[in-house]
């Protein structure tokens, strides 16, 4: 049995990850902004006694230490941290970018995954595999951007790129394994209709690259497929 923390855990791929979890019978400590509204996440943690709702805000460092805290004085350690939570402002252009817009989108995908990292620190360090599971994107990659928009989603993904190499780098010591995964093009409300995967179809890919996940593929970038994507 593994202890997975999930952040942005009330729907898409979120909500994937707790059920996939949930159905193996994995603890989860699932984190939302507002689980008082998050219906689907109720009804699943009703059914399953190993699915711990609990308000995490990853744009509030105060919401990530009180999760966190409480976590610790369940007892619990942790196995994984995914950090899945983030927000993608669309039609971005030279003129209509928002400056707000892009230090948001950089407060949600890029600090946010830091703090939650560092906050459950303490609670990886016991594990025998430790991971820190950070959600980027195709759309981060320096290398295959050659198309214009998503200023503000790139840009913040391509910074969670350096925090997760970065960390991976300070953490390897400890042996904790930290990787940035591309989950594949999704059909949820970040998605859109149109995506080709399903939201379990990329979680059960990214499970099968969790599992197999070993030092030597800490600091890198991978696809849901768990072929290296370049950065
Ligand atoms: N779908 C795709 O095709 C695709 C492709 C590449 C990468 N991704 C990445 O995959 C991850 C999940 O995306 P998704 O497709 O499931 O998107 P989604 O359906 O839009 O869900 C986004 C999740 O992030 C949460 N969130 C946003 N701001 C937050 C905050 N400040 N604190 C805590 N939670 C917050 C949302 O919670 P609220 O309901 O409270 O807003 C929601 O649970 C994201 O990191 C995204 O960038 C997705």
């Amino acid at each position: 049995m593994q202890r997975v923390l999930v952040t942005g855990a009330n729907r898409g791929l979120g909500l994937a990850w707790v059920r996939h979890l949930a159905a193996r019978g994995d603890e989860v400590f699932a984190t939302c902004r507002r689980p008082e509204a998050a219906a689907a996440l109720q009804a699943l943690a009703e059914q399953e006694e190993k699915v711990h709702l609990l308000p995490m805000d990853v744009a509030d460092e105060e919401s990530i230490r009180t999760a966190c805290a409480h976590i610790r004085q369940q007892g619990a350690v942790l196995d994984t941290v995914i950090n899945n939570a983030g927000v993608l402002y669309e039609h971005e252009t030279v003129d209509t970018l928002r400056p707000e817009h892009l230090l948001h989108a950089c407060r949600v995908n890029a600090v946010g995954p830091m703090l939650v990292a560092r906050a459950a620190l303490p609670l990886l360090r016991p594990a025998s595999r430790p991971v820190i599971f950070n959600v980027s994107t195709t759309l981060a990659s320096l290398t295959l951007k050659t198309f214009s928009g998503y200023y503000s989603y790139s840009a913040s993904k391509a910074a969670l790129n350096m925090l997760t190499r970065t960390l991976a780098a300070e953490l390897r010591p400890q042996g904790i394994i930290v990787v940035a995964v591309h989950p594949g093009w999704v059909r949820t409300d970040m998605g859109g209709p149109q995506a080709p995967l399903s939201p379990q179809a990329s979680v059960e890919g990214m499970s099968t690259l969790l599992e197999r996940l070993t030092m030597a593929h800490s600091g890198r970038f991978w696809t849901w497929e768990g072929k290296e994507h370049p950065w």
